[in-house]
Protein backbone atom coordinates (compact mmCIF):
# COMPACT_ATOMS: atom_id res chain seq x y z
CA UNK A 1 0.00 0.00 0.00
CA UNK A 2 1.42 3.45 -0.76
CA UNK A 3 1.80 6.28 1.77
CA UNK A 4 -1.11 8.10 -0.04
CA UNK A 5 -3.29 4.89 -0.01
CA UNK A 6 -2.42 4.44 3.48
CA UNK A 7 -2.86 8.11 4.09
CA UNK A 8 -6.48 7.67 2.40
CA UNK A 9 -7.47 4.73 4.13
CA UNK A 10 -7.04 6.23 7.75
CA UNK A 11 -9.28 9.26 6.96
CA UNK A 12 -11.50 7.14 5.73
CA UNK A 13 -11.40 4.87 8.92
CA UNK A 14 -11.32 7.66 11.35
CA UNK A 15 -14.39 9.46 9.73
CA UNK A 16 -16.35 6.41 10.15
CA UNK A 17 -15.67 5.06 13.20
CA UNK A 18 -13.04 8.06 15.18
CA UNK A 19 -10.36 5.85 15.43
CA UNK A 20 -6.75 7.32 15.20
CA UNK A 21 -4.27 5.30 12.84
CA UNK A 22 -0.68 7.00 12.61
CA UNK A 23 1.85 5.81 9.89
CA UNK A 24 3.07 3.65 12.33
CA UNK A 25 0.06 1.78 12.61
CA UNK A 26 0.28 0.33 8.29
CA UNK A 27 0.99 -2.98 9.58
CA UNK A 28 -2.08 -2.84 12.15
CA UNK A 29 -4.26 -1.77 8.95
CA UNK A 30 -2.95 -4.94 6.71
CA UNK A 31 -3.21 -7.56 9.72
CA UNK A 32 -6.61 -6.36 10.22
CA UNK A 33 -7.81 -6.08 6.91
CA UNK A 34 -5.83 -9.26 5.25
CA UNK A 35 -8.62 -11.44 6.17
CA UNK A 36 -11.20 -9.38 5.13
CA UNK A 37 -9.34 -9.18 1.79
CA UNK A 38 -9.58 -13.28 1.74
CA UNK A 39 -13.13 -13.46 2.79
CA UNK A 40 -14.64 -11.35 -0.46
CA UNK A 41 -11.53 -12.58 -2.51
CA UNK A 42 -10.02 -9.54 -3.64
CA UNK A 43 -6.43 -9.34 -4.52
CA UNK A 44 -4.88 -6.66 -1.93
CA UNK A 45 -5.93 -3.92 0.65
CA UNK A 46 -5.66 -1.67 -1.47
CA UNK A 47 -8.29 -3.24 -3.77
CA UNK A 48 -10.37 -3.39 -0.71
CA UNK A 49 -9.65 0.10 0.17
CA UNK A 50 -10.63 1.35 -2.90
CA UNK A 51 -14.22 -0.68 -3.22
CA UNK A 52 -14.99 0.59 0.48
CA UNK A 53 -14.27 4.17 -0.50
CA UNK A 54 -15.59 3.93 -3.66
CA UNK A 55 -19.37 3.08 -1.70
CA UNK A 56 -19.17 -0.75 -1.31
CA UNK A 57 -21.66 -0.44 2.11
CA UNK A 58 -20.79 -3.98 2.99
CA UNK A 59 -17.07 -3.85 2.53
CA UNK A 60 -17.61 -0.54 4.59
CA UNK A 61 -19.00 -2.43 7.46
CA UNK A 62 -16.79 -5.31 6.82
CA UNK A 63 -13.66 -2.64 6.83
CA UNK A 64 -14.78 -1.25 10.53
CA UNK A 65 -15.66 -4.48 12.00
CA UNK A 66 -11.67 -5.36 11.32
CA UNK A 67 -10.15 -2.24 12.54
CA UNK A 68 -12.18 -2.43 15.84
CA UNK A 69 -10.03 -3.63 18.65
CA UNK A 70 -12.59 -5.67 20.79
CA UNK A 71 -10.45 -7.24 23.54
CA UNK A 72 -12.50 -7.26 26.72
CA UNK A 73 -13.03 -9.67 29.73
CA UNK A 74 -15.89 -10.37 32.33
CA UNK A 75 -15.64 -8.10 35.27
CA UNK A 76 -12.46 -6.09 33.55
CA UNK A 77 -10.21 -4.65 36.43
CA UNK A 78 -12.60 -5.73 38.88
CA UNK A 79 -13.01 -2.36 40.83
CA UNK A 80 -15.72 -0.77 38.85
CA UNK A 81 -17.94 -3.27 39.40
CA UNK A 82 -17.35 -3.78 43.16
CA UNK A 83 -18.02 -0.15 43.44
CA UNK A 84 -21.02 -0.40 40.85
CA UNK A 85 -22.37 -2.85 43.32
CA UNK A 86 -21.52 -1.61 46.98
CA UNK A 87 -21.99 1.74 46.11
CA UNK A 88 -24.12 2.80 42.81
CA UNK A 89 -27.15 -0.31 43.39
CA UNK A 90 -27.36 0.35 46.85
CA UNK A 91 -27.96 4.62 46.17
CA UNK A 92 -30.09 3.42 43.71
CA UNK A 93 -31.98 1.52 45.96
CA UNK A 94 -32.94 4.73 48.23
CA UNK A 95 -32.90 7.75 45.82
CA UNK A 96 -35.38 6.75 43.10
CA UNK A 97 -38.62 6.89 45.49
CA UNK A 98 -41.37 5.82 43.96
CA UNK A 99 -39.71 5.44 40.13
CA UNK A 100 -38.69 1.78 40.41
CA UNK A 101 -36.32 1.10 37.82
CA UNK A 102 -32.66 2.18 36.14
CA UNK A 103 -31.44 1.60 33.31
CA UNK A 104 -27.25 0.83 32.67
CA UNK A 105 -25.75 1.27 29.37
CA UNK A 106 -22.36 -0.61 28.24
CA UNK A 107 -20.92 1.77 25.11
CA UNK A 108 -18.00 0.16 23.05
CA UNK A 109 -19.52 -3.71 24.77
CA UNK A 110 -17.33 -5.44 22.08
CA UNK A 111 -18.24 -9.13 22.92
CA UNK A 112 -21.09 -8.53 25.72
CA UNK A 113 -18.91 -9.58 28.87
CA UNK A 114 -19.15 -5.73 29.93
CA UNK A 115 -22.57 -6.18 29.78
CA UNK A 116 -23.33 -9.26 31.57
CA UNK A 117 -20.83 -8.64 34.26
CA UNK A 118 -23.04 -5.75 35.21
CA UNK A 119 -26.32 -7.96 34.94
CA UNK A 120 -25.08 -10.57 36.83
CA UNK A 121 -24.27 -8.25 39.27
CA UNK A 122 -27.71 -6.51 39.25
CA UNK A 123 -29.06 -10.63 39.12
CA UNK A 124 -26.66 -11.08 43.10
CA UNK A 125 -28.60 -8.37 44.53
CA UNK A 126 -32.15 -9.32 42.77
CA UNK A 127 -33.84 -9.53 46.39
CA UNK A 128 -33.21 -5.75 47.32
CA UNK A 129 -34.74 -4.69 43.78
CA UNK A 130 -37.88 -6.64 43.54
CA UNK A 131 -40.57 -5.60 41.73
CA UNK A 132 -37.96 -3.19 39.75
CA UNK A 133 -37.20 -3.22 36.22
CA UNK A 134 -33.81 -2.94 35.43
CA UNK A 135 -32.50 -2.99 31.83
CA UNK A 136 -28.91 -3.31 30.34
CA UNK A 137 -27.89 -2.07 27.01
CA UNK A 138 -24.84 -3.27 25.29
CA UNK A 139 -23.97 -1.34 21.56
CA UNK A 140 -20.90 -1.25 19.44
CA UNK A 141 -19.89 -0.31 15.95
CA UNK A 142 -18.81 -4.34 15.02
CA UNK A 143 -22.09 -6.15 14.31
CA UNK A 144 -20.04 -9.30 14.69
CA UNK A 145 -19.25 -8.55 18.43
CA UNK A 146 -22.78 -7.77 18.81
CA UNK A 147 -23.81 -10.60 17.31
CA UNK A 148 -21.23 -12.52 19.49
CA UNK A 149 -22.75 -10.68 22.63
CA UNK A 150 -26.26 -11.86 21.65
CA UNK A 151 -25.56 -15.10 21.27
CA UNK A 152 -24.60 -14.92 25.24
CA UNK A 153 -21.90 -18.10 24.69
CA UNK A 154 -18.56 -18.01 25.62
CA UNK A 155 -15.48 -20.24 25.57
CA UNK A 156 -13.60 -22.03 28.66
CA UNK A 157 -10.71 -19.25 27.61
CA UNK A 158 -13.32 -16.62 28.34
CA UNK A 159 -14.58 -17.49 31.26
CA UNK A 160 -11.47 -17.84 32.59
CA UNK A 161 -10.61 -14.51 32.11
CA UNK A 162 -11.76 -12.77 35.40
CA UNK A 163 -15.36 -14.56 36.08
CA UNK A 164 -15.04 -16.06 39.08
CA UNK A 165 -15.89 -19.42 39.80
CA UNK A 166 -19.22 -18.85 41.85
CA UNK A 167 -20.52 -16.50 39.20
CA UNK A 168 -19.86 -19.19 36.51
CA UNK A 169 -21.55 -21.67 38.73
CA UNK A 170 -24.11 -19.70 39.45
CA UNK A 171 -25.01 -17.80 36.01
CA UNK A 172 -23.80 -20.22 33.50
CA UNK A 173 -24.21 -23.86 32.05
CA UNK A 174 -22.29 -25.61 29.87
CA UNK A 175 -23.00 -26.99 27.32
CA UNK A 176 -20.16 -29.12 25.40
CA UNK A 177 -17.17 -27.07 25.49
CA UNK A 178 -18.82 -23.85 25.91
CA UNK A 179 -21.04 -21.69 28.48
CA UNK A 180 -24.49 -20.43 28.17
CA UNK A 181 -25.14 -17.64 30.37
CA UNK A 182 -28.70 -18.05 32.07
CA UNK A 183 -32.00 -16.77 31.03
CA UNK A 184 -33.13 -14.99 33.85
CA UNK A 185 -29.32 -12.36 33.39
CA UNK A 186 -29.70 -12.79 29.42
CA UNK A 187 -33.42 -11.63 29.81
CA UNK A 188 -32.77 -7.86 30.96
CA UNK A 189 -29.73 -7.27 28.45
CA UNK A 190 -29.99 -6.32 25.12
CA UNK A 191 -27.53 -5.58 22.08
CA UNK A 192 -27.50 -3.41 19.31
CA UNK A 193 -25.28 -2.39 16.46
CA UNK A 194 -24.55 1.52 17.06
CA UNK A 195 -21.90 4.00 16.02
CA UNK A 196 -20.86 6.49 19.06
CA UNK A 197 -20.24 9.24 16.23
CA UNK A 198 -24.21 8.68 15.36
CA UNK A 199 -26.87 10.03 17.26
CA UNK A 200 -27.63 8.32 20.56
CA UNK A 201 -30.73 10.10 21.88
CA UNK A 202 -32.94 7.32 20.72
CA UNK A 203 -31.34 5.20 22.88
CA UNK A 204 -32.75 7.02 25.96
CA UNK A 205 -31.34 8.19 29.48
CA UNK A 206 -29.42 6.06 31.79
CA UNK A 207 -28.49 5.97 35.43
CA UNK A 208 -25.05 4.58 34.67
CA UNK A 209 -22.54 4.17 31.57
CA UNK A 210 -19.89 2.44 31.21
CA UNK A 211 -17.85 3.57 28.05
CA UNK A 212 -14.46 1.68 29.11
CA UNK A 213 -11.32 1.26 27.04
CA UNK A 214 -13.11 3.10 24.21
CA UNK A 215 -12.12 6.59 24.29
CA UNK A 216 -8.41 5.35 23.95
CA UNK A 217 -9.07 4.43 20.76
CA UNK A 218 -10.22 7.70 19.43
CA UNK A 219 -8.72 10.97 17.93
CA UNK A 220 -9.39 13.98 20.43
CA UNK A 221 -12.53 15.31 17.88
CA UNK A 222 -14.22 12.06 18.30
CA UNK A 223 -13.61 11.94 21.90
CA UNK A 224 -14.96 15.18 22.47
CA UNK A 225 -18.15 14.00 20.56
CA UNK A 226 -18.58 11.23 22.40
CA UNK A 227 -18.65 12.37 25.76
CA UNK A 228 -20.96 15.46 24.84
CA UNK A 229 -23.37 13.13 23.59
CA UNK A 230 -23.37 10.69 26.70
CA UNK A 231 -23.06 13.87 29.27
CA UNK A 232 -26.76 14.06 27.27
CA UNK A 233 -27.63 10.87 27.95
CA UNK A 234 -26.58 10.43 31.84
CA UNK A 235 -29.42 11.28 34.39
CA UNK A 236 -28.25 14.64 36.41
CA UNK A 237 -26.92 12.06 39.50
CA UNK A 238 -25.35 9.39 37.07
CA UNK A 239 -22.38 7.72 36.80
CA UNK A 240 -19.55 7.07 33.98
CA UNK A 241 -17.27 4.44 34.25
CA UNK A 242 -13.78 4.89 31.70
CA UNK A 243 -11.48 2.68 31.68
CA UNK A 244 -8.42 2.95 34.16
CA UNK A 245 -6.05 4.88 31.86
CA UNK A 246 -8.73 6.85 30.53
CA UNK A 247 -9.14 10.83 31.55
CA UNK A 248 -11.86 13.22 30.96
CA UNK A 249 -9.20 15.86 31.81
CA UNK A 250 -9.27 18.89 28.92
CA UNK A 251 -11.55 16.62 27.88
CA UNK A 252 -15.43 17.55 29.35
CA UNK A 253 -16.27 20.00 32.02
CA UNK A 254 -19.76 18.06 32.56
CA UNK A 255 -17.58 15.53 35.06
CA UNK A 256 -16.00 15.64 38.11
CA UNK A 257 -13.17 12.80 39.22
CA UNK A 258 -15.10 10.83 42.01
CA UNK A 259 -11.79 8.31 41.83
CA UNK A 260 -9.66 9.10 38.39
CA UNK A 261 -7.78 6.02 38.98
CA UNK A 262 -10.32 3.77 39.03
CA UNK A 263 -12.08 5.82 36.07
CA UNK A 264 -15.42 6.68 38.26
CA UNK A 265 -17.01 9.73 37.33
CA UNK A 266 -19.82 12.00 37.98
CA UNK A 267 -22.40 14.04 36.19
CA UNK A 268 -21.01 17.97 37.13
CA UNK A 269 -23.14 20.61 36.93
CA UNK A 270 -21.76 24.19 37.38
CA UNK A 271 -25.04 25.65 38.83
CA UNK A 272 -25.19 22.51 41.33
CA UNK A 273 -21.76 21.49 42.27
CA UNK A 274 -22.71 19.86 45.28
CA UNK A 275 -25.30 18.15 43.99
CA UNK A 276 -25.60 14.30 45.25
CA UNK A 277 -24.14 11.54 42.69
CA UNK A 278 -24.94 7.81 42.45
CA UNK A 279 -21.13 7.59 42.62
CA UNK A 280 -20.71 8.61 46.16
CA UNK A 281 -22.34 6.81 49.06
CA UNK A 282 -25.67 8.81 49.94
CA UNK A 283 -26.31 8.61 53.92
CA UNK A 284 -29.36 6.89 54.70
C1 LIG B 1 -11.23 -2.51 23.67
S1 LIG B 1 -12.95 -2.79 23.45
C2 LIG B 1 -13.58 -2.45 25.06
C3 LIG B 1 -14.69 -3.38 25.45
C4 LIG B 1 -15.23 -3.16 26.85
N1 LIG B 1 -15.80 -1.84 26.98
C5 LIG B 1 -14.14 -3.36 27.88
O1 LIG B 1 -13.63 -2.40 28.47
O2 LIG B 1 -13.77 -4.51 28.11
C6 LIG B 1 -13.43 -1.32 22.53
C7 LIG B 1 -14.75 -1.49 21.82
O3 LIG B 1 -15.20 -0.19 21.39
C8 LIG B 1 -15.82 -0.33 20.14
N2 LIG B 1 -15.83 0.95 19.43
C9 LIG B 1 -14.78 1.66 18.99
N3 LIG B 1 -15.18 2.76 18.32
C10 LIG B 1 -16.54 2.76 18.37
C11 LIG B 1 -17.55 3.62 17.87
N4 LIG B 1 -17.25 4.71 17.15
N5 LIG B 1 -18.85 3.30 18.11
C12 LIG B 1 -19.16 2.20 18.82
N6 LIG B 1 -18.25 1.33 19.30
C13 LIG B 1 -16.96 1.60 19.08
C14 LIG B 1 -14.99 -1.40 19.43
O4 LIG B 1 -15.68 -2.03 18.37
C15 LIG B 1 -14.66 -2.36 20.57
O5 LIG B 1 -15.55 -3.45 20.64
Amino acid sequence: MSPEEFESAARFIKERSGLVLTRDKAYLLENRLLPVVREHHLKSVSDLMAAAQGGNPALQTAVIDAMMTKETAFFRDWKPFEHFREIVLPNIRVSRGMKTGFRVLCAGVSTGQEAYSAAMTIRDVAAAFSGWQADVVGIDVSSSAIEAANKGIYSQFDVQRGLPVRALLRHFTKQDDAWVIHDDVRSFVKFQTWNLLEDLFQLGRFDVIFCRNVLVHLDLKAKFDVVQKISRLLVDDGVLYLGLNETLTGISKSFRAVDPATGIYAMHRADRPTALSLATKIDR
